[in-house]
This record gives C-alpha cells, sequence and structure tokens, in this order.
C-alpha cells in the first residue's frame, strides 16, 4: 500500500477533522467535457469508455482540471458503471443517452449467475490507472477513488441504463425483495472488493456514490440502500491498517438519514444542496465530516454571483458548529454539467480558498 503523506493534505485532514488552512475544494465530474482539453483528449481516444479503459488516457484526464485550477484532491477517472460491466453485463453508452447495458438483470436466473469479478483482471485497468495517476501526481494532492453504491449499480443493472421512474427495480422490490436482496448482497461484496483494491493501489481518500438513494421512501431505503452503505463502511474499515483511508458516503436526497449515515462508520457523508451545511453539520454533531453542497446550478451565475454563494455556504457550516470550518470539504452537491464555464470554476476554488483562510 502507499501511504506517504501528499504535500498538500488538507482533504485527508479535513476528513479527520483536524485544522486546515483554508477549506479543501474538489468537485464532482471536476475532468469532463466542460474542459476543451478534455473533450480533445475524448475525440482522440474516440469514445469515453476507450478513455476510462487506457490507464495512460485515464491519467492524463483525472490531471487536466488540477492543471488549471487549485483544487485540493484529484478523482480517478473512471465510471461506476465499470463494475456492472466486469460481472458480464456489457457496458456501452449511446450518445444523448447515456450509459446503457447489453444484458440487464431481469431474472431469477440473471443474478444467480452474477459473481464478484477478479478486481486483477477484469478490472485491472482500473488498479493500473490508480498507480499511474499516483506516480504522476508525485504527491501533490491526493488521490479519491470510487464505487457506485450496492443501490445506484442495481438501479443501472436492472433498468438496463438510466431510468425516469425506476419501474423495473422498484416492481422488483416489491415483489421479490428477497432476490433483490441477493443481487445487492453480491453488489455489496464487489464494491468491498473494488474500494479495497483501488486502496491497495494508491488511492487515499474513497467515495461511494448513492446518487439514486433519493428516489426511494424513508422505510425502502431503510431496507435496500442504508444496510448495504453501513456494511461497506464496516468492513472497509475492519480491512484497514493504523493508517486509515477515510470514506466519504455521498448521497443524493440523503437528509432524512444523515443521522443514521454518521452512524454507518464512515468518515464523512457528502450532501446535496436541498439541506443546509449549518443542518447537517448539527444533525451529524461532529462525528463525522461534512461535504458539500453548492448547487451546481450556481456555475451559470456570474463570478460575483458564485463568490457570494460560496461565502454564504461557508458561513452556513460555520454557524452549524463552533464557528470554525473543521471538518468542511467545500463539493457542489452533484457534478459539474458540460455546458459550465471552466472561468466560473475559476472563480468558484479561489473564492472557496480566499473565503476560508485562517478560520480556524
Ligand atoms: O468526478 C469525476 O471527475 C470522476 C469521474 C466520474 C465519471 N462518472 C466520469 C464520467 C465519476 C465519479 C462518475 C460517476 C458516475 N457515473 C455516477 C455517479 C455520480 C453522479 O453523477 O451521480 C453515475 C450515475 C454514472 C453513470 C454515468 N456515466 C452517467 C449518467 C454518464 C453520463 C452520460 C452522458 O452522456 O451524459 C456517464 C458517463 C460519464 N462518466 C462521463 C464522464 C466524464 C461523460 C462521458 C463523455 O465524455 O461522454
Amino acid at each position: 500500500m502507499v501511504t506517504d503523506t501528499p504535500r498538500n493534505d488538507s482533504l485527508l485532514r479535513a476528513l479527520r477533522r483536524e485544522p486546515v488552512d483554508r477549506t479543501p475544494v474538489w468537485l464532482m465530474r471536476q475532468a469532463g467535457r466542460y474542459l476543451p482539453e478534455y473533450r480533445a483528449t475524448r475525440a482522440r481516444a474516440g469514445s469515453f469508455l476507450t478513455m476510462a479503459k487506457t490507464p495512460e488516457l485515464a491519467c492524463e484526464v483525472t490531471l487536466q482540471p488540477l492543471a488549471r485550477f487549485d483544487l485540493d484532491a484529484a478523482i480517478l477517472f473512471s465510471d461506476i458503471l465499470t463494475v456492472p460491466d466486469a460481472m458480464g453485463l456489457g457496458l456501452y453508452f449511446v450518445d444523448g443517452e447515456g450509459p446503457k447495458f447489453e444484458r440487464p438483470i431481469r431474472s431469477a436466473a440473471d443474478v444467480e449467475r452474477l459473481a464478484v469479478p477478479d478486481m486483477d483482471r477484469e478490472l485491472r485497468y482500473v488498479m493500473d490507472a490508480v498507480r499511474l495517476i499516483r506516480r504522476e501526481l508525485a504527491g501533490r494532492v491526493p488521490l479519491i477513488g470510487f464505487s457506485g453504491s450496492p443501490w445506484t449499480l442495481a438501479c443501472y443493472m436492472i433498468e438496463g441504463g438510466g431510468s425516469d421512474n425506476f419501474s423495473r427495480i422498484k416492481a422488483m422490490m416489491l415483489d421479490q425483495p428477497a432476490l433483490l436482496h441477493r443481487l445487492l448482497s453480491i453488489v455489496t461484496d464487489a464494491v468491498i472488493a473494488y474500494l479495497s483494491a483501488q486502496r491497495a493501489a494508491g488511492a487515499q481518500a474513497l467515495q461511494v456514490f448513492d446518487t439514486w438513494g433519493g428516489v426511494l421512501a424513508p422505510h425502502h431505503y431503510r431496507e435496500f440502500s442504508l444496510p448495504y452503505l453501513t456494511r461497506i463502511a464496516r468492513d472497509l474499515l475492519r480491512g484497514d491498517g493504523d493508517d486509515r483511508t477515510p470514506l466519504i458516503l455521498f448521497g443524493k436526497g440523503n437528509a432524512p438519514y444523515l443521522e443514521e449515515l454518521a452512524d454507518s462508520g464512515a468518515d464523512a457523508i457528502g450532501v446535496d444542496w436541498l439541506v443546509s451545511l449549518e443542518e447537517a453539520r448539527r444533525r451529524t454533531d461532529g462525528r463525522v465530516a461534512v461535504q458539500g453542497n453548492l448547487d451546481p446550478a450556481v456555475l451559470y451565475g456570474s463570478p460575483a454571483a458564485i463568490c457570494n454563494e460560496v461565502r454564504r455556504t461557508l458561513a452556513s457550516y460555520a454557524a452549524g458548529g463552533d464557528g470554525t470550518h473543521t471538518g468542511l470539504v467545500f463539493n457542489l452537491g452533484h457534478g459539474l454539467s458540460p455546458d459550465m464555464n471552466p472561468e466560473h470554476v475559476q472563480a468558484l476554488v479561489e473564492a472557496v480558498h480566499e473565503g476560508s483562510r485562517r478560520s480556524w
């Protein structure tokens, strides 16, 4: 395991709720189509999947936003759907329609055929990318590895792609709950193996994306998403040494469950903009770090408006605790979109650093 501390370790310190000189900031989808250099690499590669599956290209695009902005972390360039792809579902992308699977899960027989993929074979390209990125980062900032949550992966695996109403997975949840639990359990084993392998390859923090947890009614969330997130947090913790690799649980629409998520064993909870950071901090009561939560659409405003919203967000977090920003990782409440202006992203990153200096 590569455990050397990066020169800029503010992300790792914030995740441990230690004081920092300025609040760390990174952005979900910080490497993406809003950057002209990303579009150029993608054109050269021919497709998103070629880029994600070629370690040299994945490394190149991972580093692109860091060359432009003073970001405090890199996030592995990959996708959450690499895991079901490695489980044999056949991931492909249709322009304008998003991800799709050739062989979605529709029956008990399909579930029974699923197995945890071999991380050194089917997902070796991801681990090779992690190792290469760590080498190229040369200790500048930490590298974040990630996975989808079991529920969110199951949504794509059963729907066969994106969905407006989640009709297929919700039908399975209602009519064949034991079958869905069986699938979620296998996917959870795969997620734990995947995150452990990324950690062994050099990822210094890990994030789980529960993008679709918020489409569940509370009793369903507590049955079909939360227990699996908790199992991931507990199992990863058990497999970790003294030099613990922090785990961030990000969820869209997870505001109703902040207390429960804070008890999961994770180090940080990532929240969207439907909850204030003041409330998120108060309700998690210093037990975990908090990551978030600017509405990404704020980036459609002017740089002055963006600075204003960043300051409000920082002040909100401070008001939820002892007036400092300790334990805050600044991020958006969801990812950047292709039509966003890189200069506005620059304004955001600068505003976070300016607004949080010597704040502790
Ligand atoms: O954050 C980062 O910079 C790291 C890279 C990353 C990507 N996807 C790159 C990507 C991460 C962490 C993801 C996670 C991911 N992928 C999630 C969870 C996070 C979230 O946004 O809620 C989900 C649901 C997916 C599935 C997925 N992959 C979707 C819905 C899409 C968009 C399809 C489209 O055409 O808009 C993808 C493709 C994808 N993953 C792109 C990128 C940069 C765009 C691909 C392209 O270049 O065309």
